[in-house]
């Protein structure tokens, strides 16, 4: 069971698989605020581009219904019947960081493309594009899973964003957040103006797709609103694009532990490596933008994929003996292995199920 780590004991990884499997339905397996026996969490470690127009990559997963497709535009989500809400997520996570997303956005109404880093704790950063409004971006911010305060979403200009391609980054370190449109950063949240104890700071997933938030039929009244919905299924299909990402971890190592429940970035641990150690090393911004308005105070989602889509966990990982390259493909560290990874995730996982299913016949 190498998946959940290289020295791990293998009734630990058996039980780490099964609470995996066990909870595939939400958002976070296991939460290190509460349990210090969470898996580690795979280390991206390094920076990779992956360009979508040459077709699909096994560092990220799809999920969610609908389709994601591949051809000479890159990576099409397409959202066309409720409960569609195609999406990808990486296997790997990064602690501190910089994401760069090329894309189109989707249009319709209630139609909402998503761009979400979220932690294993429920830090989360965010940037929205509501299929309602092609102008702006809504950029958002939540720590440890927490909603009690709705002052952290914020709509940013971006024009004409379901017409062409825009590139939008995330960078992020232990001292401030910026989100980017078209290399302008369009908002920047210090460490110090984040509200108390809701700075995002632990490893985070990248994932990416498009939802219908305004499907009356699965979603409260409140997401419906926000999304600007109700969704009209018979105007779509509707699709977001996505070209290419770029992701910089700014820490190094083969894996980000947890070392207690307090969820700050000091008692991350990087294992075989260093938190923060290339922080600010992503391209830098050419402009900045305005100051932008915040929103009023009901108009912000956490967990920004629709539910429908949350049953991507942490249970993927680059397994030992495989890494990772430049362009985002999880080849086999030795050139003469043939099976791909995927083999070896989904082995574990039908195993992982198979035992459930065991324990439950007893
Ligand atoms: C968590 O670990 C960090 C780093 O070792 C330490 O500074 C902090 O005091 C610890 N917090 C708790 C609540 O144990």
């Amino acid at each position: 069971m190498h998946f959940f780590g290289h020295q791990r004991p293998a009734s630990l990884a058996i039980a780490a698989t099964l609470a995996a499997c066990a909870s595939a339905q939400t958002y976070t397996s296991c939460n290190p605020l509460t349990s210090t026996s969470c898996p580690a969490n795979t280390a991206l470690g390094m920076a990779i581009n992956v360009d979508f127009t040459k077709g699909s990559v096994n560092s990220f997963t799809a999920s969610g219904g609908g389709t994601v497709s591949y051809g000479s535009d890159g990576a099409t989500f397409t959202v066309s019947e409720s409960g569609d809400a195609p999406q990808l997520s990486s296997v790997f996570y990064i602690m501190f960081g910089r994401v760069e997303l090329t894309m189109k956005a989707a249009p319709g109404a209630g139609i909402v493309s998503t761009l979400v880093m979220q932690s294993d704790d429920l830090d989360e950063i965010d940037m929205e594009w509501l299929g309602a409004d092609d102008s702006e971006v809504q950029t958002n911010y939540f720590g440890k899973g927490q909603t009690i305060t709705y002052n952290r979403g914020q709509f940013n200009p971006a024009a004409d964003n379901q017409a062409g391609f825009i590139t939008y980054t995330i960078d992020w370190t232990a001292a401030r957040i910026e989100w980017s449109v078209g290399g302008t950063v369009v908002r920047t949240l210090a460490y110090e103006d984040a509200d108390t104890d809701q700075y995002p700071q632990t490893p985070m997933q990248v994932k990416f797709g498009a939802w219908a938030g305004g499907d009356t039929s699965t979603n409260a009244e409140g997401t419906v609103e926000w999304a600007r919905g109700p969704t009209v299924f018979s105007d779509g299909p509707f699709s977001m694009v996505v070209q290419s990402i770029v992701v910089s971890d700014y820490s190094t190592g083969s894996s980000y532990v947890y070392t207690n429940t307090s969820g700050d970035w000091q008692s991350i641990e990087a294992v075989d490596g260093e938190v923060g150690v290339n922080s600010g090393t992503g391209a830098t911004a050419t402009a900045t933008a305005t100051a932008s308005t915040a929103t009023s105070s009901n108009l912000a989602v956490p967990a920004g994929i629709g539910s429908s889509a949350s049953t991507t966990t942490a249970s993927s990982t680059i397994p030992s003996g495989w890494v990772m390259t430049a362009s985002g493909k999880i080849v086999p560290a030795s050139s003469n292995a043939t099976r791909p990874p995927q083999f070896w995730i989904l082995a574990t996982q039908v195993f992982g199920c198979f035992f459930v299913g065991l324990l439950l016949l007893q």
